[in-house]
């Protein structure tokens, strides 16, 4: 079965509630069709009467639960907890209304975090930066995580390497500025990640352009230095670094380049030291290898919440829905 095949039958073997907040865009509505139809997830859309007249047509959402914001009789619940959560930042009542009117993601947010959902999915047509904003000011981190990252899940066709060519790479998305402890936390984030989907042991190489010292550059210290921190704060982690990223993969070059590493050779979950080499990097696999690449997929909030890339088709909606109600099945138990 498909790795995605799977991910949708685990959303449908508990089925959770997801709210797309993307009224204003067909897509939405072409996955709502899928998703009610094959089961995989409860549907909440946020939007007016008009946004969805205008998009949904021709696409069968009966049993969509359709919320206007505009008029809608939880709003006021909504905005205490707005001005709740923000508190410390002075928002006012008005303030919260007129944001969560404006951008909807607010208001799926707020669902969420009054437990009427249990994951949202945005993105279609806003901006990484715009989708995950509402979601790190009103969710936050899980307790004892400092930072949400990006991960994808890379599926590499005709690949004996990773899992049986499934691998996660982490941080494609989030952070642009990582310091060794960031990198630390996003290892033991991205090897929990890695287990939730994948159901194997996660075995974690944190990458840089040198194999246990074979260069020197400050670059090299912070990944060197994000390997001791992991090692002390998350013992349990199969984990190790620095390795360049044929050592991570290749058991041949493991075995030559980090002799004795339990990780060398046989890497599944690739943590790339700085966003743009993540980013880089997933976008180069998924191109070249022709890689199935499902995410980015946020880890560490408190809820979930995942993004979606504006390039993307309605499957991929689909797609995100069931890891996301796959990610609140795990946040529930
Ligand atoms: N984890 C947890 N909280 C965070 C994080 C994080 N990684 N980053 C910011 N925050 C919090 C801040 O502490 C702040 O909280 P507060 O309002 O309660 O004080 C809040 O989020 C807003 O932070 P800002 O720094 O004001 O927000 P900003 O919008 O500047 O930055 C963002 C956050 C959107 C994540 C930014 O870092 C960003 O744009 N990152 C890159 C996203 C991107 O473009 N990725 C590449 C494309 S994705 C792709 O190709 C698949």
């Amino acid at each position: 079965m498909a790795f995605i095949d799977e991910i949708k039958a685990k959303a449908k073997a508990d089925k959770k509630t997801i709210v797309l907040p993307e009224s204003m865009d067909k897509r939405t509505f072409a996955a709502a069709e899928q998703i009610l139809k094959e089961g995989i997830a409860n549907l909440i859309i946020i939007g007016t009467k008009e946004e969805i007249e205008a998009n949904s047509e021709g696409y069968d959402i009966t049993g969509a639960t359709i919320v206007d914001p505009f008029n809608d009789p939880n709003k006021q619940k909504y905005i205490d907890k707005f001005v709740e959560l923000r508190a410390k930042k002075g928002v006012t009542p008005e303030q919260a209304k007129e944001m969560m009117e404006k951008d909807y993601m607010y208001y799926a947010c707020l669902m969420c975090k009054c437990g009427d959902a249990d994951g949202a999915v945005s993105g279609a047509c806003h901006s990484t930066g715009n989708t995950i904003r509402p979601a790190l000011q009103l969710l936050k981190t899980k307790p004892g995580i400092s930072s949400v990252s990006g991960f994808f899940l890379m599926e590499v066709p005709n690949c004996e390497l990773g899992e049986n060519g499934l691998f996660v790479f982490a941080d494609c998305a989030v952070n642009p500025d990582v310091d060794s402890e960031k990198l630390a936390e996003i290892a033991k984030l991205s090897a929990e990640s890695f287990e939730t989907f994948v159901g194997k042991e996660a075995k974690v190489a944190m990458l840089s352009f040198s194999t246990k010292g074979s260069a020197k550059h400050d670059n090299v210290d912070k990944v060197a230095n994000a390997v001791a921190i992991a090692h002390e704060k998350y013992p349990e982690l199969t984990l190790d670094g620095e390795l360049q990223l044929d050592a991570a993969l290749v058991p041949e070059v493991g075995e030559l380049k980090a002799p004795g590493s339990k990780v060398a050779g046989h890497a599944n979950t690739l943590v790339f030291p700085s966003l743009e080499a993540g980013n880089i990097g997933y976008k180069l696999v998924q191109r070249l290898a022709k890689a199935g690449a499902y995410g980015p997929i946020l880890q560490g909030l408190s809820l979930p919440v995942n993004d979606l890339s504006r390039g993307c088709y309605a499957e991929d909606i689909v797609g995100t829905v069931a890891l996301t109600a796959v990610q609140a099945q795990n946040a529930a138990n």
